[in-house]
């Protein structure tokens, strides 16, 4: 990650706070364990921003402190109010800066994903592309590196490789959390809000109001900078007592010159229509009973795709928390027909297709305004345990950004999901190893890097035996492995990270229950770490395939065969996997060619 940003945004003082009266910021102490307290901004009787803090108490030691911008607000001390402990209390442990140095080195920061700079991240959010430039925005807070007071993050991107942090882009209010959604360009100005603005929809969440969760808008004047919240909010609100309404997606349909709104509505995706953004009038509800759906459907996108035949077909994401067939959070998606007003899903409703067969894929959207490129950006954990993985000054990064593409397997259509090409800006030094050969009971190792530099690129072409199990694993002096192999027997591609470092955190003291998709209905299951398993995707195993593996110190992302199976693992090694250890048990399991190529910016 390039860090320009780091230099001016913050201040992150572990040990003690510098003592000023007043300043720019406000330095907080965190604890993440302790209970949020309400802090409030308000100037002349009006209310101007709500965050929950999890202030460090006397006595406690902090684990990181975060800052607050009040020039942001042209906000004083005199205008900070709290609930739930005394000013007296609260100003003993807050102080002020005017100045930011840079966050501290984490352990398992990637070095190329995206990150927040610090705090916490969850959805990437209206994703837009504009003038040669990506950008990424995200759930966001900034107070904390655990989820609460959600704002839309952003950083920007020219070749979706190199990430630039931008200042938050919309900030929770008076009106709720500004949950997840997207942007359109309006180019033409149908909103009227200008030519060209950057209009962004999210749902505005708010357990005080009549409706908790509603459709609001923000534009941009600036190119996606700063946004204005549109005075006319909400602008759509739920019907038939739907509980969960929320992540809406806008797109035009440019056949019937109109905008378009997928709203995920409890176990469904409610489609409207609107010809000014602001105004929206239902048309038609997809989804119910169709693939996982234990719970609330999340996260829709909705675009076409063109398989290299020319077939063209509709493509709706539909987000799962739970649902992964591994526990948690996972993608699937649906293949039909779309005629402006209604979605045909091609197949039964008990088909169940997964974008990524690991189980640190969630909350997958695409960019808009990409021309035909459908360019999907994943956020890279689970919400069984997001909020407890070994990080420290931030939680989460995205997975690399990835070009979904269409093909057909028999008479059903599936989605591919490829690193996108601009990717090779990281290669720098590689090598190529020619005809590894691992038998039943003799392995072969190969030395991946020397310098433990952590993110490197495999790119392999490999010959896998009709019977048995044959793969290889990452290893480390440390003893942390993980495990990939193809199991013929069971017609599998496995990824085992339960030996794979620090997996602790991720131990639960009581069996629970996941949901079989198989049966499409929850069961009891005898485990007892939600992170240490293994995933599998069902494929034909014997034979030839291409693999591509992306590694970025905590994470997996392997691809095989164009993109056909992609499966998205987190893991935490007490130091990086150097090598890798090609075995069979049975037969004669050949890679080909292995391409080793180390990543950096
Ligand atoms: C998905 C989600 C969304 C919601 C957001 C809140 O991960 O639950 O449905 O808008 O996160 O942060």
């Amino acid at each position: 990650m390039k860090k320009p940003f780091s230099v001016v945004l913050l201040i992150f003082l572990t040990l003690s706070c510098s003592r000023r009266p007043e300043g720019r910021y406000l330095i907080l102490p965190v604890r993440e364990a302790n209970d949020e307290i309400v802090l409030t901004i308000e100037k002349g009787g009006e209310t101007l921003y709500i965050a929950d803090i999890r202030l460090a108490l006397p006595g406690q030691e902090a684990d990181y402190c975060v800052p607050m911008d009040l020039e942001h607000f042209g906000a004083g001390r005199r205008d900070v109010r709290f609930t739930g402990i005394d000013d007296k209390t609260a100003w003993s442990l807050i102080s002020f800066s005017d100045t930011l140095p840079s966050v501290p080195a984490d352990k398992y920061r990637p070095k190329y994903h995206h990150t927040p700079e610090y705090g916490w991240m969850n959805d990437a959010n209206g994703l837009f592309f504009k003038d040669g430039v990506y950008h990424l925005y995200y759930q966001y807070n900034p107070y904390a590196a655990v989820w609460g007071n959600m704002h839309w993050g952003h950083s920007v991107s020219t070749d979706l490789v190199h990430w630039e942090h931008k200042p938050v882009a919309i900030y929770r209010d008076d009106y709720g959390h500004i949950f997840s959604g997207s942007t359109v360009v309006d180019y033409n100005n149908t909103a009227g809000f200008g030519k060209g603005a950057v209009v962004a929809f999210y749902s505005s969440w708010n357990t005080a109001r009549e409706y908790v969760q509603t459709q609001c808008i923000a534009y941009s004047l600036d190119d996606g900078l700063t946004f204005t919240k549109y005075d006319g909010n909400p602008v759509l609100v739920p019907f038939d007592g739907i509980k969960d309404f929320r992540d809406p997606k806008v797109f035009r349909y440019e056949p019937e010159d109109k905008w378009i709104m997928i709203v995920s509505a409890d176990k469904e995706m409610r489609f409207y229509t609107s010809q000014n953004l602001r105004d929206w009038e239902y048309m038609s509800a997809w989804g119910e009973g169709y693939g996982v759906q234990p719970r609330q459907f999340e996260c829709p996108d909705f675009f076409q795709l063109t398989t290299a035949q020319g077939e063209t077909k509709w493509v709706m994401i539909v987000n799962v928390n739970p649902g992964c067939y591994f526990g948690g959070s996972a993608t699937q998606y649906f293949v039909g027909d779309f005629d402006g007003r209604t979605f045909t899903c091609d197949s039964p409703k008990e088909t169940v297709k997964w974008l990524d067969w690991g189980k640190d894929h969630y909350a997958t959207v695409c960019f808009s305004n990409t021309g035909d490129r459908v360019i999907a950006v994943p956020w890279m954990s689970n919400w069984q345990y997001g909020a407890i993985v070994p990080t420290r000054y931030y939680r989460s990064a995205n997975a690399v950004p990835r070009e979904l593409g269409l093909f057909k397997d028999g008479d059903e259509f599936y989605v591919s999901a490829c690193p996108v090409p601009e990717l090779s800006k990281l290669d720098k030094e590689s090598r190529t190893v020619s005809g590894i050969t691992a038998v039943a009971g003799k392995s072969q190792n190969v030395k991946l890097f020397d310098r433990t530099d952590g993110a490197y690129r495999l790119d392999m072409e490999i010959n896998v035996p009709a019977s048995g199990k044959a793969g290889w694993r990452f290893t480390n002096a440390a003893g942390d492995v993980v495990d990939m192999y193809f199991d013929t027997a069971l017609g599998r591609f496995v990824m085992d990270r339960s030996r794979s470092g620090m997996v602790d955190f991720g131990n639960r003291s009581t069996t629970h229950e996941i949901e079989n998709h198989d049966r499409r209905k929850t069961m009891s299951m005898n485990y007892v770490n939600d992170f240490a398993l293994a995933t599998w995707a069902p494929v034909k195993v014997a034979g030839k395939h291409s693999v591509c593996i992306l590694y970025d110190l905590s994470s997996f992302e392997v691809f095989i065969d164009g993109g056909k199976v992609a499966m998205t693992n987190l893991v935490f090694p007490k130091e990086p996997y150097t090598d890798m250890e090609v075995y069979s048990d049975k037969g004669r399991f050949v890679i080909d060619r292995l391409r080793i190529t180390a990543q950096g910016l």
